[in-house]
């Protein structure tokens, strides 16, 4: 972990920051960048429609197998015949998606910096399509299959250029709570999902799970279109080296001219840090797992094990497998009982904005992986003391589920990503961020493969049944060792100030290192507040004696 030691800091330009001078530029600055989280709707909608969907009565018949006896997953006590998918296809079904995704997130970075972020989204757009396309057309479960692993391709390479892109773009006065906007896309696609499933399930034919498929082609449409309205990452033109672009793409984005001193100032910034970071390495894969003075290998796995940690709260067994869960807890309607838990994600994730700055990062990761622990405990100890015996319980059951899901919105839901988009040094950035993506998606994978085998009952099946909440609960206590011992406090800080506070401290020491850094800079900037007002009291004075010394030629 990050330790002590004098590291070479990057320096910032000097010059004006751009802020905003009017409501429009305001506006226009926040909007285009948050437009982009219009790519977290499309994954939130992707991950989340599946756990409808096999659910669905005409699902399971076209896709599964009739079983006269009994269906393996009915709970109820007199055994009835039925159609189902068996554990194996039910798993190969909801996991593969992400199977798609990490390769796809890996491919992301390559993408996105050969073609550009928004011609890389463009090529994200069209494999989805495709994906979706051969998922509305299959009548077996090979092509389906087939058609979740194309739409994962697309999800994972849109899910590294997003909130790269967001970062890249964003101004800096609103990066946290734009890169957390993101999140907050993901849960509201999460919820379209479910309220889309809900809308079809009753349907008997192939609508029930066609329509609902089918939807995405429209967030699709909407994303790519409205990516080629916007301009393409400063970041990116810079790296380039096609600086006049640059300067008219933040000078887009700002809603001001090319020739404003806070563009010129902020474009100058931009190409010293990418001239000193690349003094440390080109920026390639390699550069990530170097052991160097600036920390890039204990960034790397601080960020991927940090997205490890995020899925290994088991927060999408509840996404994927709650309809079915919610069914075995026989405590009323399952699909709206989703419904709940999916308003429950999207409410509770903006405190967790809001908290974002305030709180702090290591304090949010740290306390809510206790909450998280703490409630599925409870819900473990309720599962193994009554079983699916008692509906009072199983209601208490849903509600702690509800309670936990609310901890996870409002904390690692969001956390996970800002921490991650912004650790990195520029020259590393796009590829490292990608290698965090893909390792939250390998455990997505994981652990959706493994938790019907885990849950279900049968030969080779662990039968777990909700005594699986004992895992959760001992990964979400881990989850708060870890984040106790590997998370630097960084928040309100520039992205060059993160830079050289992870070069310069330890987790455990980061929030009062974090906390003397603001206040020094606090002070940096009375100062200059008063230089620049002296200087332009000076700039003033100058004025006025030209003015008057060409009155009195004149006269
Ligand atoms: C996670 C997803 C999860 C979602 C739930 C995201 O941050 O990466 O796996 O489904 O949150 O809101």
């Amino acid at each position: 972990m990050p330790g002590g030691g004098v590291v070479p800091v990057l320096t910032t330009n000097a010059g004006p920051v751009i802020k905003p001078k009017t409501k429009k530029q305001a506006i226009r600055a926040v909007l285009a960048s948050s437009f982009m989280a219009m790519g977290g709707i499309l994954f939130g909608y992707d991950t989340g429609t599946i756990s409808g969907i096999i659910a669905m009565e005409k699902f399971k018949e076209d896709f599964g197998t009739y079983y006269p006896d009994n269906v393996p997953t009915n709970t109820s006590p007199i055994p009835q015949p039925g159609w189902s998918l068996s554990t194996g296809d039910t798993s190969l079904v909801v996991s593969i998606l992400s199977a798609g995704t990490f390769v796809g997130a890996l491919c992301g970075a390559p993408i996105a910096d050969t073609l550009g972020r928004r011609w890389g989204l463009q090529v994200a757009m069209v494999v989805f399509c495709v994906g979706v396309i051969l998922q509305l057309i299959a009548q077996a479960l090979p092509l389906f299959i087939v058609g979740r692993v194309v739409a994962g391709l697309g999800v994972g390479i849109v899910s590294t250029i997003v909130p790269m892109f967001q970062a890249e773009t964003a101004p800096r006065w609103a990066r946290g709570a734009v890169t957390s906007g993101y999140q907050w896309a993901i849960t509201i696609g999460l919820l379209f999902a479910a309220l889309a499933n809900n809308g079809t399930k009753d349907r008997t034919d192939t609508g029930s799970y066609r329509i609902p498929i089918g939807v995405q082609l429209g967030f699709a449409l909407i994303l790519s279109f409205g990516t080629m309205l916007l301009p393409e990452s400063p970041r990116w033109f810079v790296k380039k080296g096609k600086i006049e672009q640059a300067a008219k793409s933040l000078a887009t984005l700002n809603a001001t001219d090319v020739d404003d001193a806070c563009v010129q100032a902020e474009l100058a910034d931009i190409r010293t840090n990418l001239e000193v970071e690349l003094t440390h390495g080109n920026g390639t894969y390699l550069d990530c797992f170097r052991n160097n003075d600036r920390k890039n290998l204990t960034r790397t796995l601080v960020g991927t094990w940090l997205q490890a940690w995020q899925q290994l709260t088991g927060i999408n067994f509840i996404f994927y497998y709650g309809t079915q869960f919610f069914n075995s807890t026989g405590a009323g309607d399952p699909f709206i009982f989703t419904i709940v838990s999916n308003v429950v994600n999207v409410v509770c994730t903006v405190p967790g904005i809001w908290a974002m700055d305030r709180v702090g990062r290591r304090n949010i990761l740290v306390w809510g992986a206790v909450w998280m622990a703490i409630m599925e405990g409870i819900v473990a100890i309720i599962g193994t003391v009554f079983g699916n015996s008692n509906p009072a319980a199983q209601r208490g059951l849903v509600a702690l589920v509800c309670l936990y899901v609310g901890g996870f919105a409002s904390t690692w839901g969001p956390a996970a990503w800002v921490v991650c988009g912004e650790i990195f040094p520029l020259a590393i950035r796009a590829k490292a961020l990608s290698l965090c993506t893909a390792s939250n998606w390998l455990w997505n994978f994981g652990i959706g493969y493994a938790t019907p085998y885990l849950v279900d009952s049968g030969p080779g099946k662990a039968g777990l049944g909700p005594k699986v909440f004992w895992i959760w609960t001992a990964t979400c206590a881990l989850s708060a060792v870890f984040a106790y011992f590997c998370i630097v406090e960084t928040k309100g800080l520039s992205l060059e100030e993160v830079d050289s506070l992870y070069c310069t401290t330890s987790p455990r020491l980061s929030a009062a290192a974090n906390r003397e850094m603001r206040a020094r800079r606090s002070d940096l900037e009375t100062v200059g507040a008063h230089m620049v007002s002296d200087e332009a009291a000076e700039a003033d004075a100058a004025k006025r004696d030209v003015e008057y010394e060409s009155k009195t030629v004149d006269a």
